[in-house]
């Protein structure tokens, strides 16, 4: 099975950590976003991946020098600019030479999903294209998917008001698409798949659904980020994982509660961290509370410093001593 990954999108809802690192590269726990992604798929039958990169491909180019990735063989497509999401999908296709069924996923997800039963769902419907459905509490961030009892899809709202959503199953970013869905997409611009494509083939009745109540997470926003990587540590997914890299430095005086502490960060006498993720190379300093935030690779917290509320340190950026952040993010958007 051959898999199109999407990985090309700005990532602005994890500013300021994307303004140096595509989503997808960002640390998650021991290796990036990608290879968790990546992992999974290998785990239900995906044996080549084919990247659709926009924004900062060089940084996946210079990870994966061997195209490989999670033991998968990656090839490269590279937008020219950014396509969108079905945009990047015929660009992708047709980069890699795709002619028959193929998966496409959205690069953000940590989930359990069985692919391997949405792909045979797809060939006994003999569909145009199938999705995967995951139920949330609250479907206006996502593509809602309502169905009749067959699974054949009614319709595809993609991000409805709040209260709106005719149904909590949403689109779970993971799709089985036959070859001509790719002659429905106008090439050369950008096209959304989630707004053009997919209802485009609901109106032809090709498009189907399977629901699935496996472990789901989309981790591009800052709340879910933290989420996926915690869930890792609390052994929701299975085995619960430690969260503290063997080569870390923590001073026995500080207190970690349910937290990630990356590869070379430091973090020194009584601090406390809680519910937060602390990427590689980070330094921490005396007295410290860290508390539901999140520092980039080779942050650095001055002592007595408080961070709490969702605070975001971008890729070296430096907090003084003794100050006092709440929800602040460090390089600020532009
Ligand atoms: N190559 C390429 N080019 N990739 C892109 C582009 C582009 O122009 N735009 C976005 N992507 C990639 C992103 O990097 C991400 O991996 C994926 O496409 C989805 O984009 P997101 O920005 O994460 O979308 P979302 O989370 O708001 O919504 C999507 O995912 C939800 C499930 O996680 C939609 O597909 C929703 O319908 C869906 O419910
Ligand atoms: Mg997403």
């Amino acid at each position: 099975m051959k898999a199109v990954v999407l990985v090309g999108g700005f990532g602005t809802r994890l500013r300021p950590l994307t303004l140096t690192s595509p989503k997808q590269m960002l640390p998650v726990i021991d290796r990036t976003m990608l290879e968790h992604v990546i992992g999974g798929l290998a785990r239900h039958g995906v044996d080549e991946v084919v990247l659709s990169l926009g924004y900062k491909e060089d940084v996946f180019r210079e990870a994966y020098p061997n195209s490989e990735c999670a033991g998968v063989r990656l090839t490269y497509a590279v937008e020219p600019e950014p396509l969108d999401t079905a945009g990047a999908v015929r660009f992708a296709a047709e980069a890699a030479g795709i002619d028959e069924t193929f998966i496409v996923i959205n690069g953000d997800v940590f989930t359990d999903l069985d692919v391997m039963s949405v792909w045979n769902r797809h060939h006994e419907i003999g569909a145009e294209a199938t999705i995967a459905l995951t139920p949330v509490d609250d479907p206006s961030r996502y593509g809602v998917v309502p169905t009749d009892p067959d699974g054949k899809v009614l319709g595809f709202v993609e991000k409805p008001p709040v209260g709106e959503a005719p149904t909590n199953w949403i689109n779970a970013g993971t799709y089985v698409l036959e070859p001509s869905v790719l002659q429905r997409i106008e090439p050369g611009r950008k096209v959304s798949i989630e707004r053009e494509t997919f209802p485009a083939i609901v109106a032809d009745g090709g498009l189907w659904a399977v629901q699935s109540e496996a472990y789901w997470v989309d981790a591009g926003t800052p709340e879910t980020y933290i989420q996926v990587q915690l869930d890792l540590l609390d052994g929701v997914r299975g085995a619960a994982v430690d969260g503290v890299a063997a080569d870390a430095s923590i001073d026995p005086s500080a207190v970690i509660e349910r937290s990630v502490i990356m590869s070379g960060a430091a973090v020194a006498a009584n601090a406390v961290i809680r519910g937060s993720i602390v990427s590689m190379d980070a330094v921490i300093g005396k007295d410290t509370l860290i508390e539901g935030s999140i520092l980039g690779p080779r942050a650095v917290v001055g002592a007595g410093a408080k961070l709490t509320e969702l605070t975001m340190l971008g890729d070296s950026a430096r907090v003084d001593d003794n100050a006092s952040l709440a929800g602040a993010k460090i390089p600020e958007n532009e």
